[in-house]
């Protein structure tokens, strides 16, 4: 349920999980948290008093770490990542996480963020960077077996 794998109904209504949650709410014992397309002062808010315990945000904390701060000054802010309409949905869905890693990636760099990021550059980066991740495990696990 990430990226553009959700079709547009979905997407417009923001926090999409939102509905699911009242029911779950109406029988659940223990705190619930919804997370899903968030990144709305108004829609975290509507959230929050819905009556779950908590409002989680991952997308658009990963483009604006300081979003609860800032909407606490007031500033009209809504991170969002360069649309994906790709047909192909887990590859659209998998280029969004590679964006969202990009982000992050860039923020433990101290750079800034760049939610335009180009969804396919995203993707070429993140595979390339899985692929040495991949091998220098490998090296590590034939260390470990020669020790
Ligand atoms: C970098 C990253 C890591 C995530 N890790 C998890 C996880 O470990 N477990 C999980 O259930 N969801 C995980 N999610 C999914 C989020 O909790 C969230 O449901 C999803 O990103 C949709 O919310 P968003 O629109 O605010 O990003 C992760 C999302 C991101 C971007």
């Amino acid at each position: 349920m990430m990226g553009s794998s959700r079709d547009e109904r979905t997407l417009a209504r923001e926090a999409y999980f939102l509905e699911f949650a009242r029911d779950i709410a109406a029988v659940a014992t223990m705190p619930l948290m919804v997370t899903g397309g968030i990144r709305r002062r108004e829609v975290a808010e509507k959230v929050i008093d819905s009556g779950v315990a908590m409002a989680g945000i991952a997308t658009a904390l990963a483009i604006e770490p300081d979003l609860p701060r800032n909407w606490r000054l007031g500033r009209v802010d809504v991170p969002s990542l360069k649309p994906i309409a790709w047909k192909n949905k887990p590859l659209a869905a998998t280029a969004h996480m590679a964006a969202v890693k990009y982000q992050l990636t860039r923020l433990s760099h101290r750079r800034r963020t760049v939610p335009g990021v180009s969804p396919i550059w995203a993707l070429v980066v993140s595979q390339i960077d899985a692929k040495r991740r991949a091998k220098q495990y490998r090296r590590w696990m034939q260390a470990m077996a020669a020790a």
